[in-house]
């Protein structure tokens, strides 16, 4: 039985959905996994975990800045564990855009940092445009616009593929 943290950060709920299916699919397989969101990590005490995975969200075109830090600060500790970083967003939607070496967000993020993760994964998200704001929801459905996505304001429309997040919960269980 190994013992797998899953820090993560979120914006509007997506990828904290994303963990705790994660959560469901690796505890199936008898281990043990502790999901943390960002904004607790410096309670955590690293050294017990066995594995890591850590998961954001893009937003305007990033991850969240905490998660840079928490990588950077931690990277003795995620070079001698077996990890995993998966990204969510709404490029992704393209199924092309969910290979990771064709996803810009995810390689610009990598290229920032000197941690190459041992595996990594795209998920594309969700639009909800009723929940956001005016400027958010202007800017997303601009940006959806551009891209020949969903432009209608009252559109939710979930692109999370599940049976991707089982199949990486499976990956992380046997890593
Ligand atoms: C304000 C805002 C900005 C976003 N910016 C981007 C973006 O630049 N590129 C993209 O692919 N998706 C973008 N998205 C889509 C999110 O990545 C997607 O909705 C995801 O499911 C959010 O996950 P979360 O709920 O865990 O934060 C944006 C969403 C919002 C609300």
């Amino acid at each position: 039985m190994a013992n797998i943290l899953i820090i993560y950060s979120t914006t509007d709920g997506q990828t904290r959905d994303i963990c705790l299916k994660l959560q469901e699919i690796i505890e199936q397989q008898q281990h043990q996994v502790t999901i943390v969101p960002i904004q607790d990590e410096s309670d955590l005490e690293l050294t017990g975990f066995d594995k890591i995975v850590i998961g954001a969200s893009v937003r305007y075109g990033k991850h969240s800045p905490k998660i840079v830090d928490f990588i950077e600060k931690n990277q003795l500790f995620l070079e001698s564990t077996p990890n995993a970083f998966f990204s969510v967003n709404l490029v992704a939607r393209k199924p092309e855009k969910r290979n990771p070496e064709n996803n810009p967000y995810l390689q610009k993020f990598l290229k920032q940092l000197s941690w190459t993760p041992n595996k990594l994964v795209v998920f594309a998200g969700k639009v909800d445009y009723p929940s956001y704001g005016i400027l958010d929801r202007s800017m997303i459905r601009l940006i959806m616009w551009m891209t020949k996505g969903p432009t209608d304001p009252k559109a939710v429309i979930e692109y999370t593929d599940w049976n991707q997040v089982e199949d990486f919960g499976r990956i992380i269980g046997k890593m």
